[in-house]
């Protein structure tokens, strides 16, 4: 997947989440029943908020898009944070069984994130990119 289409993943999966997220604590907040705030609480921050700093971090480095290691960082979040908010979902609504879920869901997002520390520690360098390029275009034309 080339940089533009991997932020533009991003910014589609965080607006996604900010909608359902928003919807239950709506939900929530309509039938009082405010049980399952942490699943809200982290549908919007793992969802929408950090979603939205990938693809916007991505948008001004794209370099942190590309390559293998940038593919495990996306898919790797992309299936271990809705596992994740489901099994604690199941689990507040009493699925105990669900338990075990949301810890191997919680470690998969958490190599996720050392992954994307990793990117932003080795390919961001000192020169903003989006600003290289946009030299690059005015020269061109
Ligand atoms: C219309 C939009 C929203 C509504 C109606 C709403 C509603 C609620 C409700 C009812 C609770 C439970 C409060 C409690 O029982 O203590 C809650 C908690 C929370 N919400 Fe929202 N929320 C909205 C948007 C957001 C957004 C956009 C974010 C984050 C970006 C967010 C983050 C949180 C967090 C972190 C908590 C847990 C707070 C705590 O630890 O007590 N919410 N929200
Ligand atoms: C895999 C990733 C994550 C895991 C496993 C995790 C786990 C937890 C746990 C165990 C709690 C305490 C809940 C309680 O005491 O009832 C918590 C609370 C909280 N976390 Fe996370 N967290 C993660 C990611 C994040 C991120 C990325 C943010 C912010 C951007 C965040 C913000 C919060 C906030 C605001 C609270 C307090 C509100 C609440 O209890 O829901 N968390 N988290």
């Amino acid at each position: 997947m080339t940089h533009n289409l991997r932020s533009r993943a991003w910014f589609r999966l965080a607006a996604a989440y900010f909608a359902v997220g928003v919807m239950l604590g709506v939900a929530m907040g309509a039938s009082g029943d405010h049980s399952l705030f942490p699943v809200h609480a982290h549908i919007n921050l793992l969802g929408w908020v950090s979603m939205a700093l990938f693809g916007l971090i991505g948008t001004v480095h794209p370099s942190i898009n590309e390559g293998r290691i940038a593919a495990w960082q996306f898919w790797m979040y992309n299936v271990g944070a809705p596992v994740m908010l489901g099994a604690l979902a199941l689990r507040i609504k009493g699925f105990q069984s669900a338990e075990p879920l949301i810890g191997i869901a919680s470690i998969v997002v958490g190599c996720s994130v050392l992954l994307f520390a990793w990117l932003v520690f080795t390919r961001i360098g000192a020169r903003p990119e989006s600003l290289s390029s946009a030299t690059r275009e005015l020269r061109a034309s």
